[in-house]
């Protein structure tokens, strides 16, 4: 009988399968595995497994350190960064593409624009799929990392007053954070233009699933008091025209005159790629850590993937 740790045996499709219990797991397994990764030393938890990444959509952070964590477990990678490279110009569907990958590897992790297609993967799979974002759906594994993010910064997850900023009906991490903080007790504000503002069946499930009451707002103003800001770009691939892109790509803007005003002490995070919401006279400000979020993607990956995986 396999010793497996039955967290995530399916895989992980969305951050609602997951108990708060299991969050917390892997926010522990992800401290573990930042040791190891301070430490230097390659562990071997997955020597002989191999993970696939197969993403059809663009990636810099998820692919690479999912590849990153991969390799420091001992595992090996195959996949592509690109569908054009794929037999899907052929025609072949995601789920004969899934079906065949899953007989060349442990585990998938699939990036898709259309949202619901990691869960579509999953009842073609034989092996877990990991869903690195399933267009304006769900990103879990970015709410995880977002989660021992704002624990490492604020050194708890409860009693917080976060805003969540940005393109609020596109944006597949703030779906998937704004689930995963519900279950913390902490004050949530969303602040999106109107068009922009979270889905309403997500804003009701939130309400009625797990008592995560929400604020709504336009104005950035409303996140001056905020122990963390959480910034998000605008989704330019969901807009139907540029010009319809255009008019919101502006809308928010983090720089050092809104900090002035903010509480000293707010922490300033994005999921990145960052475009014009957070000027790059922030970066060098205490008070941000997009890229210290980014760099974590690494360790809680591993412990998502060990977790997943290891027979240890
Ligand atoms: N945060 C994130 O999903 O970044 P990438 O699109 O670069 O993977």
């Amino acid at each position: 009988m396999s010793s497996r740790s039955p967290v995530f045996q399916k895989g992980l499709l969305s951050i609602k399968d997951l108990s708060t219990n299991e969050i917390e797991e892997v926010l522990s397994e992800s401290e573990r595995m930042l040791k190891v990764c301070r430490s230097g030393i390659k562990a071997d938890h997955l020597r002989n497994m191999i993970m696939a990444t197969l993403f059809f959509e663009p990636s810099t952070r998820t692919r690479l350190s999912f590849e990153s964590a991969m390799q420091r477990l001992g595992g090996g990678i195959i996949g592509f960064a690109d569908p054009s490279s794929s037999s899907t110009m052929k025609g072949e569907t995601l789920a004969d593409t899934v079906k065949i990958v899953s007989s060349y590897s442990d585990v998938i992790v699939l990036r898709h624009p259309r949202d619901g297609a990691a869960r579509e993967a999953a009842g073609f799979a034989d092996v877990p799929i990991i869903n690195a974002g399933d267009g304006a759906g769900e990103h879990p594994t970015q709410a995880l990392l977002d989660l021992f993010t704002i624990r490492k910064e604020k050194r708890k997850l409860q009693g917080l007053k976060i805003a969540i900023v940005g393109d609020l009906k596109n944006g597949r991490t703030v779906h998937s954070l704004a689930y995963a903080l519900a279950r913390f007790r902490n004050d949530v504000t969303f602040i999106a233009p109107r068009q922009l503002q979270a889905p309403a069946d997500i804003v009701s499930s939130l309400n009625e699933k797990y008592g995560q009451r929400v604020e709504m707002s336009e104005s950035l103003d409303a996140a001056l008091d905020a122990d963390v800001i959480y910034m998000t770009r605008v989704q330019e691939e969901r807009f139907k025209s540029k010009a319809e892109y255009l008019q919101f790509a502006n809308y928010y803007n983090i720089n050092r005159n809104f900090l002035s005003r903010s509480r000293n002490d707010v922490t300033i995070m994005h999921p990145l790629p960052r475009v014009r919401e957070i000027s790059p006279e922030v970066d060098s400000m205490k008070n941000s850590a997009y890229f210290r979020q980014a760099s974590y993607g690494v360790p809680v990956r591993m412990a998502i993937l060990k977790m997943m995986l290891s027979e240890k």
